[in-house]
């Protein structure tokens, strides 16, 4: 396809560092928007896309303020977004606008949850009726019938991957980005970067997207980017075993149209970069599972699996300008990546696009929040 418009094909291209999900829905929306795209990425596989349940869940999540509105927005899009990329790809994304189910031990605790206004309460007979067989403990819940979910993991991430390559995007598989190289500390001009068969070089670029995730700190240490570890595991059940998404405390079941229902996920700060699985964070997805959908318990296991989640002091994403002119930031999206990437590539490749036209980037309202450099709650 050819690009919409914008420059010509051979203005420079922007780098993106990163080719997690972030990284391939802006190079997909440049190179919609007529601008040349160069994804560099290290190792596909560690991407928090690849590994999250993929659910859609401003509202289940409990989001509030700012977050609500950035998480609100993006679901509104994806429905055109995944549409985008079916079409460029000429593969599903797996969408699935199923609804999800809070579960709560009885009605005060549900009339408390911040999002209450926007679900529909259920009693016991209605959690009976919405999630056939769930566990004897919960009394109450609140159906997010709006909420859903998208096969990341097995299908966006190679729909996306292709419809990027469709639009002309280009692909350096296993580069390392080293340094982001600055004239004066000020302007972007470049990085330097290891590539897989060795040697260190320096590609030159005045415009860069930072979407490393869990990562992005070790490129720029002023950003408040951490690792928040998070293991799963996949069982595989009966076809329309469970129809909606489960979010628990603890531990939510993620039923794919095909009977895989992924479970997440431990949430674990403390355990940085440390790659593996535990008894103690399996055992907390097993004890989930038991309390929420017993019957699952004796489902037939599938996989385990663990990824890093980009954590910020206030669980909210970093977007927009970054600290180096030309740098722009798509990072921090914690709990909320797969929610968050459809408003992330619109309103990144907006701005990237429009730079120098003399349009103001921090008069976007939905992003003005997200800015790197405001003031975080201090560590505890
Ligand atoms: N979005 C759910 C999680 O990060 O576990």
């Amino acid at each position: 396809m050819r690009p919409l418009a914008g420059p010509p094909p051979d203005a420079e291209p922007v780098l993106i560092l990163g080719g997690g999900l972030m990284g391939l829905a802006i190079a997909h929306q440049l190179a919609r928007l007529g601008r040349s795209a160069t994804v560099l990425s290290r190792r596909r596989s560690e991407a928090a896309g690849f590994v999250a349940a993929g659910m859609l869940a401003p509202h289940a999540e409990g989001l509030s303020g700012p977050m609500l509105a950035l998480g609100q927005a993006s679901l509104e899009r994806i429905p055109a977004w995944v549409a985008r990329i079916e079409a460029d790809s000429g593969l599903p994304c797996g969408l699935r606008p199923c609804g999800i189910v809070v579960p709560f031990p009885g009605a005060a605790e549900r009339d408390a949850y911040p999002t209450a206004p926007f679900g529909e309460p259920l009693d016991r007979a209605g959690l009976e009726r919405e999630v056939p067989g769930i566990g004897p403990a919960w009394r109450a819940g609140l159906l997010f019938a709006q909420d859903g979910q998208i096969d990341n993991r097995r299908r966006l991430m190679r729909a996306l991957e292709r419809a990027c390559v469709a639009l002309g995007v280009r692909f350096e598989e296993g580069t390392e980005v080293l340094e982001l190289l600055t004239a004066g500390g000020r302007r972007l001009r470049g990085v330097r970067l290891r590539r897989a068969e060795g040697g260190e070089h320096t590609m030159a670029a005045s415009t860069a997207v930072l979407a490393c995730g869990a990562w992005s700190g070790r490129l720029l240490p002023e950003l408040p980017v951490h690792p928040v570890k998070g293991q799963m595991l996949s069982l595989q059940g009966p076809r329309a075993s469970l129809g909606r998404v489960v979010f628990g405390p603890g531990t939510y079941l993620v039923p794919r149209e095909d009977g895989l229902l992924v479970v997440g996920a431990t949430s674990e700060p403390q355990a940085g970069f440390d790659d593996g699985l535990t008894p103690e964070g399996q055992k907390q997805l097993q004890t989930g599972i038991a309390a929420l959908l017993p019957e699952a318990a004796l489902w037939p296991p599938m996989e385990r699996w663990w990824g890093f989640r980009p954590g910020t002091p206030d669980d909210a994403p970093l977007l927009g300008p970054g600290p180096i002119e030309g740098l722009w930031l798509a990072t921090g999206h914690h709990r909320n990546g797969v929610l968050l990437a459809a408003i992330t590539a619109e309103r990144i490749a907006a701005a990237i696009t429009a730079a120098g036209s003399g349009t103001d980037v921090a008069a976007d309202a939905l992003l003005a929040p997200f800015r790197w450099d405001r003031p975080f709650p201090a560590a505890a």
